[in-house]
């Protein structure tokens, strides 16, 4: 084993080394000092954020692990982002708490790291920071909750909060019984148990070769969780022994290995922008497009909500993971490499399906081809996406007038107005929600549908913003558009009544107006009215510096890695 980076702190018999050392000595032995890795666990644990409140629980087995191995496990809270409560969006902070990660790993005597996270932002958040400091990591997914159950039928997470939303409206479910429903929706601790940005980025963190296999979608209460927690531990001490970085496992093959799973399970549109960004500290060429190529070839495998059926835990029960990438074996790199030193496709052999409605074998796909798509036309000429898996199939090719929000306020303001002009061949547009204009690029973009649409059995329309949307929602929307209206996008042109093409199969979205009269509009005060730029604090340095969607949303001055060097004395 080379020097450990915490040698810099603890060893010899100097002055400053006897701070480091007198300090810690609160039960450390004598011992800890020379030759053991020190392990930070890194852990999104907050009562604000109740998808990961469980996660001492998770620590603590992950201590046993790393002391059992050898290292000396130190409890290291960061920075939480609890999705269903911050406002505007846990996005706008997703940066800063891989920021603030990111500068606590590279100022504390730390070798090594297991990344605790599981709501939405939290498991990409870690997995930027660990990619810029560049130490050996490993990330423990906090796990799905239980599936709970409402009147005899399971309820997912999310999705059918906006599904069950939507009948209320719509006058076919009591608002009594609505009410009744929240008190089953969330059974035990863990994160959404659809397939929706939590799920999808535990099986990212997977694919990527980030996890011990096999672990993603372990459910939160499942003490099978706590045993592979255990086993993290230990092999945090052997990453470090043995120098396997992050920069040694996240490749450019293992991204695509992601983008196969994220295609096969029917993951969140989020998965997208996270990729980007975390492929962007590691100084790996993954674009846009990329999602597109190698995902078009991929079938959809899982029947999980929300395109789906199933939840969480029937995925683990039906083999997992691991079961589904073994169904997609041939179109995974067998050269990218995990955590555990040995190729993902090494890991696959005893992989099995257990329940063939839950994971279907690949001659029995749900779907062929169910990669998400990227768009391109004069609406979007950087890309915007659309995840055909949860869309209907007949809005796939569709041409229709826009109705135009300018904000998610006007939205609300509007949408049931019985004197809106709209009917269901219309294309609700709402744009100043991306990164720079909400700020935080918040999850609005699946609009709900107008009141009197829903009363005449609507449940679909095309919806296009530079939002994104829930990983736990549905229909067809395009998201992510690129550049946003905020960034002079032509979505900032487009008015009510103007024609507005979708063509999946062509991968286009254009606006059927004279490009003559778009320049005009580029110069009309309502063009540049919309935005208004924060003054101050971490608003004004996010929307100063913010990329577009189809970089990944990250700052500009965090792209790459200031890798793990120590920084002069403190003292
Ligand atoms: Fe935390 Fe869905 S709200 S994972
Ligand atoms: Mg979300």
């Amino acid at each position: 084993m080379a020097e450990l980076r915490s040698a810099e702190w603890y060893s010899g018999d100097v002055r400053n080394a006897y701070i480091h050392r007198a300090w810690m000595r609160r039960g450390l032995p004598d011992s800890a000092f020379t030759d053991r890795p020190h392990i930070a666990i890194a852990n999104t644990a907050s009562d604000l954020t109740p998808c990961n409140s469980h996660f001492d629980e998770i620590a603590t087995s992950v201590k046993q692990g790393v002391y059992e191995a050898g290292g000396i496990p130190l409890n290291l809270p960061v920075m939480s982002l609890g999705e269903t409560l911050v406002r505007p969006t846990a996005m706008l902070w997703r940066n800063l708490a891989a920021m603030s990660i990111e500068e606590m790993l590279r100022a504390n005597p730390v070798d090594g790291v297991v990344l605790l996270g599981g709501c939405d932002k939290t498991i990409p958040a870690l997995l930027m920071a660990a990619a810029s400091v560049d130490i050996p990591a490993v990330v423990v997914p906090g796990g799905p909750m239980l599936t709970g159950h409402f009147r005899g039928a399971p309820l997912g997470c999310g999705t059918d909060v906006w599904r069950l939303s939507e009948e209320v409206r719509a006058g076919t479910l009591s608002e009594k019984l609505f009410l009744q429903s929240e008190s089953s929706m969330i059974r035990s601790r863990g994160h959404c148990n659809t397939m929706g940005t939590a799920s999808t980025m535990a099986c990212m963190a997977e694919a990527l070769g980030m996890t011990i296999p096999g672990t993603a979608g372990t459910p939160a209460p499942d003490s099978r969780l706590l045993e592979r927690s255990h086993a993290t531990g230990r092999l945090a001490v052997d990453l470090v022994r043995e120098g396997r970085r992050p920069s040694t496992v996240l490749t450019r093959e293992s991204f695509l290995n992601a983008i196969v799973a994220l295609a096969a399970i029917g993951g969140s549109t989020n998965a997208v922008v996270h990729l980007l960004a975390i492929a962007g500290r590691l100084g790996v060429d993954l674009s846009l497009d990329d999602f597109d190529r190698v995902g078009a070839n991929v079938p959809l495998l899982v029947d999980l909500q929300p395109a789906g059926r199933y939840l969480m835990e029937d995925l683990h029960r039906a083999g997992g993971l691991l079961a589904v990438l073994r169904e997609v074996r041939d179109l995974l790199d067998p050269q990218a490499s995990t955590v555990t030193g040995a190729p993902l496709v090494e890991h696959l052999d005893d992989a099995r399906i257990w329940d063939e409605t839950v994971i279907r074998p690949r001659g029995n796909p749900l779907l062929d081809g169910a990669g998400i798509a990227v768009l391109r036309g004069n609406l979007a000429p950087d890309g915007a996406v659309i995840k055909p898996a949860a869309a209907s199939p007949e809005l796939l090719r569709h041409r229709g007038r826009a109705v135009v929000f300018d904000s998610i306020e006007d939205l609300h303001a509007r949408l049931d107005d019985p004197a809106l002009e709209v009917d269901e061949t219309s294309v609700l547009v709402l744009r100043g929600c991306g990164p720079k204009g909400y700020p935080g690029m918040p999850e609005v973009g699946n609009m709900p549908l107008p009141e009197k649409l829903l009363a005449k059995g609507v449940r679909d329309m095309v919806r296009i913003s530079d939002a994104r949307m829930s990983g736990t929602a549905y229909g067809t929307v395009v998201l992510h558009v690129a550049p946003e209206a905020a960034a002079g996008g032509v979505l900032g042109l487009v008015r009510t009544g103007d024609p507005v093409v979708l063509d999946v199969p062509g991968r286009r979205l254009e606006l059927d107006v004279d490009p003559a009269e778009l320049s005009r509009r580029k110069g009309s005060p309502e063009a540049s009215a919309a935005f208004a730029a924060p003054v101050r604090g971490w608003e004004r340095l996010y929307v100063e510096h913010v990329m577009q969607a189809d970089k990944g949303a990250d700052l500009d001055f965090l792209v790459g890695s200031s890798g793990d060097r120590v920084s002069r004395e403190s003292h």
